[in-house]
Order: structure tokens, then sequence, then C-alpha cells
């Protein structure tokens, strides 16, 4: 059993649909404190794995810089160092670095 087999144990039977969508959009209505973050880093892992996907293409964005660190500790928790590799940020951080990146965006500012 992995790492993330057992993460995904702990997963009730709506997240464990989630994460099983390895394809695709998949849109989770929760409330706070209920496993969201918990369920996209199992996600996350679970498409690295099956998908055989590098962990650098995956792009996880969230609202805060809390949420961002949570995320990449839950990652580096389940799939270790290769955690640290997934792209985690706000969408603040990653529209600013697209308009840096970006000297045609940049014209607009
Ligand atoms: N199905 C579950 N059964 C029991 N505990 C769970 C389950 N899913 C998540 N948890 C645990 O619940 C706690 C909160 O999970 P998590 O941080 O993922 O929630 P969240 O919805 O992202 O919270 P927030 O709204 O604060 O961002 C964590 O300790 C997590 O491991
Ligand atoms: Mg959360």
């Amino acid at each position: 059993m992995t790492n993330c087999d057992r993460f995904y144990k702990e997963l009730n039977s709506e997240q464990r649909e989630a994460v099983d969508t390895l394809e695709g959009p998949v849109l989770v209505l929760a409330g706070p404190g209920t496993g969201k973050t918990q369920l996209l880093s199992v996600r996350a892992a679970n498409i690295i794995q099956k998908k055989d996907v590098l962990a650098e293409n995956i792009l996880i964005l969230t609202y805060t810089n809390a949420a961002a660190k949570t995320m990449k500790e839950r990652l580096a928790r389940i799939i270790g160092f290769k955690g640290y590799d997934v792209q985690v940020g706000t969408f603040h951080s990653f529209a600013n670095s697209i308009i840096l990146d970006s000297e045609e965006a940049a014209n607009y500012i």
C-alpha cells in the first residue's frame, strides 16, 4: 500500500469520487473544515501516480498564502519531497508571475 492509498482510505465516498476522477473538471462544494484541502492534495498525488504526470506540471491555486502553505505541506506528507515540485500559489501571485513573464501583458499595467 502506498502512502497515497493510506490517505485515500481516510476519505469519505464523495471525496473519493473526486479523487478517482483523473480527467476533466471536478466541482467540490463543501463547508469550512470539511476536507477540501485534503481531497485536493490526495487528488493531485493520485494524478501524479496514475497518469505519470510530472509534479511540476500540476498547478494548484488558492486564495490565501496560508492555504498555499498548507497545501504544500499536505502534498509533501502524501508524496514526499516531490510534493514541493507541484506549483502551488495564490491566484494573485500566479497572475502576477504571468504579467512579469509577458511583455505584452505588462503593456496593460
Ligand atoms: N473524510 C474525512 N474524515 C475524517 N477527517 C477528515 C476527512 N477529510 C478530511 N479530514 C480531516 O479534517 C481536517 C480538515 O481538513 P481540511 O483542512 O482538508 O479541510 P478544508 O475544507 O480545506 O478546511 P478549510 O475550510 O479551513 O480550508 C484535516 O485534519 C483532515 O485530515
Ligand atoms: Mg482548506
